[in-house]
């Protein structure tokens, strides 16, 4: 049941100079995904009626990326509290609370969010809750003020702040959710006469204060709230995604042999009694069933792989491919929108590319699926235990039928009936005492 009373705005209209590129922050990924995204997939448990993104024009790759969910332009960066005033507009049939999160921090957690909510939906109806933290190092962030009852009274901005405001330790995350009937008469509120010369969000709590609201706080780990600005701190928040998902894989019953090299995509599923080698990298889109392996130095991305498979050493598993139970996908095999079968078997150096494989087939060495004639790409077929002979190249659009044979060397242009041997290859001659003639001429050349 989608909740009618919740809706988010995701702020994203920061260039992020820091990060010194062409992409806008939010586009740059952790384990394969975009920094909003992230948030995205953290708000979506919420089933919130209604999810905004504030992006500045010209940032067509993120409203891409956030759609199906809507986005409002932020033409000037005036400020946070600017950015969620922009989205007035996309609100005015929605009476309901707004959840505020930041695009560039992609880790806040959905229990977190939940939290915020309930804490809103208290008897005491706190008008706003904030997401507070306790930094190692506060310097930089707004500063939590509590009143002698422990509830908020204000937020004030690191550039703003007095000496022993600046000693408080209890920061503001910038998460924020707010009693959607007060919203945007406190929005209107704002003015930007301050250190920064902006429109600060921050500010509205003091006006709920002043209104004889209550404001709240609710706290969550620092390292939960981290905001990515620059590269180093996309590669501190990369490491930190990949240290929780290589201890959540072996929690949930995976061998990984030595986890600091293997490198897991935001939504890898990895079963049971799986064991992963060492420097292993999966991308988006990969499950792994029970007892699978992954040999050494595999990459893998956008693959079902089923129970019992090994893959590698030395695999490289594209997009659109199933591999089935208890096959065998071996080094220097790279498989792409491929449907290899239970039981197959492709043990060294081929290409399979836009196949299907069928159970228990074999696939020689060194067989290409040529899939792609420079215009056009055509699939085949090789049947259920057919026998791909070594160094075979199967021309798209071709099948081999069930049972069938290839002989070694073969370019096979046609299909082959079931239980059909195909040979394609030119015929061996063999010259009797050709190599013995041929040594006493040139030795004689030599004299
Ligand atoms: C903000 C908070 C600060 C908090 C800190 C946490 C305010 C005034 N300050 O400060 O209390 O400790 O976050 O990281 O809110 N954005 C827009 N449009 C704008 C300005 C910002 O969309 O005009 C977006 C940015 O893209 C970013 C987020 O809002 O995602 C925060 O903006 P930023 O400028 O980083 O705020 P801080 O100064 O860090
Ligand atoms: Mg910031």
């Amino acid at each position: 049941m989608p909740d009618t009373k919740a809706a988010a705005i995701v702020l994203a209209a920061g260039k992020g100079t820091r990060m010194k590129s062409k992409l806008p922050k939010v586009m740059h990924r952790i384990a394969g995904r975009t920094l909003i995204g992230h948030v995205l997939d953290h708000l979506a448990p919420l089933k919130l009626a209604r999810v905004i993104a504030v992006i500045a024009p010209g940032m067509d790759d993120v409203t891409k990326e956030v759609a199906p969910h809507g986005i409002v332009f932020q033409a000037k960066q005036l400020g946070t509290g600017h950015a969620v005033g922009s989205a007035r507009e996309a609100f005015k049939d929605f009476s309901g609370d707004i959840l505020v999160v930041y695009g560039d921090t992609p880790f806040v957690a959905t229990v977190t969010l939940q939290r915020m909510f309930k804490r809103r939906r208290e008897p005491d109806n706190p008008a706003i809750v904030v997401l507070g933290m306790r930094p190692v190092d506060p310097t930089g962030y707004g500063r939590l003020v509590l009143g002698s009852d422990g509830t908020l009274d204000r937020i004030v901005e690191h550039k703003d702040a007095t000496e022993a405001e600046r000693a408080i330790g209890l920061a503001n995350s910038g998460v924020m959710a707010i009693d959607g009937s007060v919203v945007w008469s406190l929005i209107d509120r704002l003015d930007n006469k301050n250190a920064k010369g902006e429109f600060y969000l921050t500010d509205i709590v003091a006006f709920a204060r002043k209104d004889g609201r209550r404001c709240a706080v609710v706290e969550a780990p620092a390292e939960e709230l981290l905001g990515v600005n620059s590269r180093s701190e996309l590669a501190a928040a990369e490491a930190l995604f990949q240290t929780r998902a290589r201890i959540a894989a072996m929690e949930n019953g995976a061998t990984l042999t030595d986890p600091a090299s293997v490198f897991f995509a935001a939504d890898t599923k990895v079963g049971r009694d799986v064991v992963i080698g060492p420097n292993v990298q999966f991308g988006l889109g990969v499950e792994i069933a029970d007892d699978a392996e992954i040999r050494a130095f595999c990459h893998i991305e956008g693959a079902k792989i089923e129970s019992g498979a090994i893959i590698g050493p030395f695999a490289r598993i594209r997009p659109r491919t199933t591999i089935g139970a208890g096959a065998h996908v071996g080094n220097f095999i790279e498989l792409k929108a491929t449907e290899f079968g239970a039981g197959a078997k492709a043990n060294h150096v081929s290409y399979l590319g836009d196949s299907t494989i069928g159970a228990k087939a074999n696939i020689g060495a060194g067989t290409i699926v040529c899939n792609y004639d420079g215009v056009t790409k055509s699939r085949s077929t090789i049947g259920a235990g057919a026998f791909v002979g070594s160094d075979s190249v199967l021309v798209s659009p071709v099948t081999v039928g069930e049972g069938a044979y290839v002989a070694a060397g073969s370019v096979i242009t046609h299909d082959v009936p079931p239980d059909a041997l195909a040979i394609a290859r030119s015929q061996q001659t063999d010259k009797p005492g050709w190599a013995t003639k041929f040594r006493a001429m040139k030795s004689k050349k030599k004299d």
